[in-house]
């Protein structure tokens, strides 16, 4: 049986495994990723695509930020629409600065998978029956099959970067985690479309129908969603019915109105928010979704995932350096300070934006009277803006040893 030693076990190649990865390499921290899908379907998964500014930077300090600064589309502000009108929110005045970049998931993927590549370091992709086990041990384990091998990574701590439909969090004994959870009444249809974006920014819509967003990959490819119910089945909406109910929402009074385009991709989500705490036991680290779920409307899943490792590298490179404990044992509590800010700004979006099934026509004037109120004030504005694009993280690029270049420093 193959036997592998390494510092830092990751399980996953997700955004979080991959840019932990990178980031216990960029300190001389050796790593194995083992990742149970093919490389192939890991970057061709269409995901989310809405990155905060301290994700850009910290793509960008980590040196994983060429295809970003290349193809990613920074947006300075976003729309609201409701009621047939577009309101515009400037985050980049609101937040002296400061913007988004839409750039889809599966392209981060790819970029970072080309980056663990070219360190040589291992990275598994299709390994079978991943389990992790000694997790009472000061040195836990990982355990596959690869090919016709079965392998076994000795560990020094095991990342659990494995989503949340992953082994880590499950192999965690009874009683130790505490969830957390919300699942909502609706879900989100999502195509990927060829038609070129008719708006620069996002437009997020609160119709009589319910929610329809509007959003982007690329000048060519338009990406859109809108609120159905949550066990939807797909194959039911042809795609002109797909067209109608889109332009149905989004149509605005001044005739704004997303282009249309051959649909190149469709499906369905189910929305939830979740968390599971401590994200720790022993020696084993959850990060990124393996840990908590946000629904997808304040577009923090990726951005949560890259803050977690951004955590747990600095404890890592504190305890190899120094022999320091307590950033590790601090680990869970600072992730979940983020992690819980994060859920209250996506539940908040999401019951702002969503019409559900046992809504009384109070909370529906409510909501009105909220997003009124958001497009009116300079003050509710501003929590937006400061929220989407990402409240400062609690730990600085030096102490996992990168320098942030003087023109990202806002
Ligand atoms: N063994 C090995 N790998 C696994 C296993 C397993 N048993 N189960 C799942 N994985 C892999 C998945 O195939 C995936 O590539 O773990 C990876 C987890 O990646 P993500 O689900 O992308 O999670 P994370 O890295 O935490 O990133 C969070 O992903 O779900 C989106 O919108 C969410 O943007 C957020 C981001
Ligand atoms: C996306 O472009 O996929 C996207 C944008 C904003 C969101 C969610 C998803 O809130």
């Amino acid at each position: 049986m193959p036997a592998h030693t390494t510092q830092v076990g990751i399980v996953g190649a997700g955004p979080a495994g991959l840019i932990l990865g990178h980031l216990l390499h960029l300190n001389g921290l050796d790593s194995v990723i083992v990742e149970n899908r093919s490389r192939e379907y890991v970057i061709d998964r269409v995901r989310a695509g809405v990155l905060e500014q301290g994700t850009v930077d910290l793509m960008t300090a980590m040196g994983v930020g060429q295809g970003l600064s290349q193809a990613g589309l920074r947006h300075d502000g976003l729309y609201i629409s409701f009621q047939g009108q577009r309101h515009r929110i400037d985050l980049a005045e609101l937040t002296g600065g400061k913007a988004i970049t839409v750039y889809g998931q599966n392209e981060v993927v790819r970029d970072l998978i080309d980056a663990r590549t070219g360190t040589k370091r291992p990275l598994y992709f299709e390994a079978d029956n991943v389990s992790v086990g000694g997790l009472d041990s000061d040195n836990p384990v990982i355990r596959f099959r690869h090919g016709d091998a079965d392998h076994e990574v000795r560990c020094d701590f095991i990342a659990g970067c494995d989503g949340f439909h992953g082994i880590c969090r499950p192999s965690i004994p009874d009683g130790v985690l505490t969830i957390s959870e919300r699942v909502y009444p609706f879900g989100w249809l999502g195509i990927l479309a060829e038609a070129a974006p008719s708006s620069d920014e996002l437009v997020y819509t609160l119709h009589e129908r319910g929610f329809a967003l509007f959003s982007m990959r690329s000048p060519k490819i338009t990406r859109l969603y809108l609120q159905v119910p949550p066990d939807e089945p797909i194959d039911e909406w042809s795609d002109d019915a797909i067209w109608d109910e889109m332009l149905t929402r989004m149509t605005t009074r001044d005739g704004w109105r997303p282009n249309i385009g051959r649909i190149v991709q469709k499906g369905v989500t189910p929305m939830r928010s979740f968390v599971a705490a401590p994200m720790r036991y022993n020696r084993l680290f959850l990060a990124g979704d393996a840990a908590h779920i946000v629904p997808p409307t304040g577009a923090k899943g990726l951005n949560l995932a890259a803050s977690d490792v951004l955590v747990l590298a600095r404890a890592l490179k504190a305890f190899y350096e120094q022999g320091r404990r307590t950033w590790l044992d601090e680990y869970s509590d600072v992730c979940l300070r983020r992690v819980w800010r994060a859920q209250r700004f996506s539940w908040w979006m999401t019951s702002t934006l969503h019409r559900s099934p046992d809504e009384t026509a109070f909370d529906h004037q409510r909501q009105i009277a909220d997003l009124d109120y958001l497009t009116s004030s300079i003050a509710a504005m501003t929590s937006l803006a400061e929220q989407y694009v990402g409240l400062p993280g609690e730990v600085s690029f030096e102490s996992v040893g990168l320098t942030r270049r003087q023109e990202e420093q806002r």
